[in-house]
């Protein structure tokens, strides 16, 4: 299968890594704005073409799939436009930035019945995978509450990430996006009804911050930033169900913090920081640890795993465990959150309510 990734920053390495295991597998060409990276990236995996437009590889007949890895607001047009040209499509997360670009990229896989997978890396790290297995399996009964906390203290990477207009909003987009999914999609996707959230604009980007470093981008710009420093939200679902998160790129706190809580009638688990099972027996409470190699997240397997998955999706036309559905629900959740921030009310998604 030859293959092409579209956007030649920081992820499509792990993309192309992902391709490169597959022993029948080609990447073949790469894209980007910047063509040098393009170019520096297509030399280093042996891609034969580079290209300035990402439209030159949708020319390509050869190239039956691709990787969306570029900036969050350029997704949907890409994707909407690979699909018309039959290609399948792996997208980084978040699947858009909006939820009108999210009904046209639905539409779009319907109408091309090509496989689209949103990159909801989590899913395939080994602990939610390994938990996945026990909740299927009834170990945790009826799950009603999920908790997910990814907060930063001083982690704004600047550029991209710190533009509205690029990214769609700041660690909501960046970081909630994998959290919620995370526990949306342990906790059995149930459909969403409602988001109360919160955002705040209090310490900006903390550029200010001396003897300590973080993580920048290439362009970072410590005075430009238009995104939120944090948010808090509580999803309801039609099943009773609740989710508590939280996310930040600055917050006057400690240290980071990472939590992916699940708890079910039967058992609870802590997947993050590590996971652990907790359940009771014979009127005794059990903390169960299972013994894997990885009980936090395993980012490069993770990748290895989503990237396996999309291409043998695409091989056997099988629906991937991440379809465009997901990826549209998920985009209700996020864009809630900051509606309910701007509005400062509940928003309800078991009524009609108009949303951009
Ligand atoms: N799954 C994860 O854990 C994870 C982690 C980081 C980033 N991401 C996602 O991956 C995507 C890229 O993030 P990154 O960290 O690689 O950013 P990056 O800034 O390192 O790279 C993005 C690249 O895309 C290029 N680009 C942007 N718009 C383009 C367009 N329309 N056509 C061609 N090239 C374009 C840019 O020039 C840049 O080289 C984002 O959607 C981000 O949310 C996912």
């Amino acid at each position: 299968m030859k293959v092409a990734v579209i956007g030649a920053g920081g992820i499509a390495d792990c993309h192309i890594h992902g391709y490169q295991k597959l022993s029948d597998v080609e990447v073949v060409a790469v894209s980007d704005h910047n063509v040098n990276r393009a170019r520096q990236k297509a030399d280093e995996c042996g891609a034969y073409h580079a290209f300035n437009h990402y439209e030159d590889i949708l020319e390509l007949d050869e190239v039956e799939a691709v990787s969306i890895c570029t900036w969050n607001n350029s997704h949907a047009e890409i994707a909407i436009q690979a699909l018309k040209a039959g290609k399948h499509v792996l997208v980084e997360k978040p699947l858009c930035v909006n939820l009108e670009e999210a009904a046209r990229i639905e539409q779009a896989v319907k109408e091309s019945r090509k496989i689209l997978q949103v990159g909801f890396v989590r899913r395939h790290g080994t602990n939610a995978k390994v938990l996945k297995r026990f909740i299927d399996n009834g170990e945790l009964g009826e799950i009603y509450y999920g908790k997910a906390t990814c907060t930063r203290r001083i982690g704004n990477p600047g550029g991209w990430f710190a533009d509205k207009l690029r990214a769609g909003g700041g660690p909501v987009m960046d970081l909630g996006v994998h959290m919620i999914d995370l526990c949306w999609y342990l906790m059995g996707r149930p459909k969403l009804t409602s988001v109360v959230g919160n955002t705040y604009h209090k310490l900006g980007n903390r550029s200010n911050i001396e003897h300590l470093s973080f993580y920048q981008t290439a362009d970072y710009d410590p005075n430009v930033n238009s995104v939120e420093d944090m948010a808090n939200a509580m999803l309801r679902f039609d099943n009773g169900a609740s989710l508590l998160v939280d996310v930040s790129f600055s917050l006057h706190q400690k240290e980071n913090q990472l939590a992916a809580c699940l708890y079910g009638d039967k058992g609870g688990a802590e997947l993050e920081p590590e996971l652990h099972i907790i359940t009771e027996k014979h009127n005794t409470i059990l903390n169960i640890t299972p013994q894997i190699d990885h009980p936090s997240f395993d980012f490069e397997n993770a990748f290895n795993n989503e990237i396996a998955h999309f291409v043998k999706s695409c091989r056997y036309e099988e629906a991937p465990i991440s379809p465009v559905s997901d990826g549209v629900e998920v985009m209700k959740m996020l864009v809630g959150i900051y509606e309910s921030a701007r509005q400062r009310r509940e928003i309800r998604f078991d009524k009609q309510e108009v949303m951009g």
